[in-house]
């Protein structure tokens, strides 16, 4: 039997305003907060967000989430049950490292039909701070969850900040 892929959706928005089930945070191994969305998802999710990523740090991450991986925290006060914090590569010219981008999109969405969510939010990770060009980050992430979204995973979100983004990741899907 084949498995029907999820819808996807493009938003052009904030997506500390998604009613989701899980919003993924593009966030660095520290997982203690930054800019960009990381900042804008634990401003408004508030403390209980910092207080689950300090516990992982001293329960399993000692050394920092690795860049390609993913885990979950409450969503404090976000219309979501949960933020999964995913550390995305810096984009590099003499490294192809598009299989860590990828592995970010695909953690997350494990991680998510893990915890039974069904709709979930990206941002477009490392396409900000991270430095990695928007065309190529768009195509590494509709491929992704489209090769990779588990079956309970029926509503996946791009939300993107910009219409730069916004067209880049039309265009890529
Ligand atoms: N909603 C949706 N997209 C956003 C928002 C928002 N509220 N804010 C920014 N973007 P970035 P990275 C877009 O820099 O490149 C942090 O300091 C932004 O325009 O947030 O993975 C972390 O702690 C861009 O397209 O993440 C790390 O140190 C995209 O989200 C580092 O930045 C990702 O930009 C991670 O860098």
């Amino acid at each position: 039997m084949t498995q029907s892929p999820p819808v996807i959706t493009l938003v052009h928005g904030d997506i500390t305003d998604q009613h989701v089930d899980a919003i993924v945070n593009a966030a660095n191994s520290s997982l203690l907060g930054g800019g960009g969305v990381d900042g804008a998802i634990h401003r408004r999710g508030g403390p209980a967000i910092l207080e689950d990523c300090r516990k992982l740090r001293a329960s399993h991450y000692g050394r920092g989430l690795p860049t390609g991986k993913a885990v979950a925290t409450t969503a404090g006060r976000l219309h979501a049950r949960w933020v999964i914090h995913t550390v995305g590569p810096v984009h590099s010219v003499v490294e192809d490292r598009s299989d860590l981008l990828a592995s970010c999109y695909r953690e997350s969405l494990r991680v998510a039909g893990e915890l039974g969510a069904t709709s979930i939010a990206f941002p477009a990770v490392s396409t900000g701070i991270y430095g990695w060009p928007i065309d190529d980050g768009a195509r590494i992430a509709v491929r992704t969850v489209r090769e990779a979204a588990p079956a309970s995973v029926t509503d996946v979100r791009f939300v993107l900040f910009d219409t730069h983004a916004y067209r880049e990741f039309e265009k890529a899907l």
